[in-house]
């Protein structure tokens, strides 16, 4: 494959000392990924603390709110110094657009989440009382949210084909549920290796306990690494 996908290390714990050992174990990693979980309990100093050891931050705070809150925590995430920041697609056109109006000129990115996958058709149905299969409801969020100013969509690897044919060759898919073929699967279903996820067209991967809970984790990032040269 021509291009160069990314690995991004998750970041799910709930203090700085635990994060700041990942960190320093994962050596050769340049992403890490902060959710709500350690933004609640640790909030924009630990975002200052990962930038300030050289790496780069993909905030997921998944924001979805209206316009004009969205527009000002994407301010906030921009003037933080993310390197990416979440938020749902179904926020919709006006959301994503004012988000993107506060990231313009710096080097901040928008990731679009479209439908999480912790729903099935069943339940999509049933809570939130869309009448869309989960096949047709992400690629229709992926195009709306790309067409409103989003630079690109985070998906589960088997959503990609589906996502990049929505989208277009130019935007970045981001994909959680990875598993190297020497990792233990966990609780992910449905999940691809660092090179399928490449070859299905990634651009970036989100990697939690394959790193975390390997005996030596830059061992783990190294071997990642070499799967997405190879
Ligand atoms: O440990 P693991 O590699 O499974 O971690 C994956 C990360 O991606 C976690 O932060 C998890 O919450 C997130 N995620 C996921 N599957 C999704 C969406 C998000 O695993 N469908």
């Amino acid at each position: 494959m021509s291009h160069q996908t990314e690995l991004i290390t998750v970041l799910d714990v709930d203090t700085t000392e635990e994060a700041l050992h990942i960190i320093e174990a994962s050596a050769g990693c340049a992403w890490y990924k902060i959710g709500s979980q350690l933004f609640t309990r640790c909030g924009p100093a630990i975002v200052e603390l990962v930038l300030g050891m050289g790496r780069r931050v993909m905030l997921d705070l998944k924001y979805h709110d209206i316009p004009n809150t969205v527009e000002h925590a994407a301010a906030g995430a921009t003037a933080l110094g993310a390197g990416l920041f979440t938020l749902h697609a179904s926020g919709g056109r006006a959301m994503i657009a004012a988000a993107r109006k506060a990231v313009e000129g710096a080097p901040t990115q928008i990731l679009a989440v479209t439908i999480l996958t912790s729903f099935d058709d069943a339940t999509l149905k049933s809570d939130i009382g869309l009448h869309e299969t989960a096949a047709q409801a992400v690629p229709r969020l992926a195009k709306l949210a790309v067409e409103s100013g989003a630079h690109g969509i985070v998906c589960s690897p088997q959503e990609i084909t589906l996502v990049r044919a929505a989208v277009g060759p130019g935007p970045l898919i981001v994909t959680p549920g990875i598993r190297p073929a020497w990792s233990t699967k966990d609780d992910q279903a449905r999940i691809m290796t660092p090179a399928q996820a490449r070859d299905a067209g990634a651009s970036m991967i989100v990697v939690g306990r394959p790193i975390l809970k390997h005996a030596n984790p830059a061992e783990a990032v190294r071997l990642i690494q070499e799967e997405l040269n190879s």
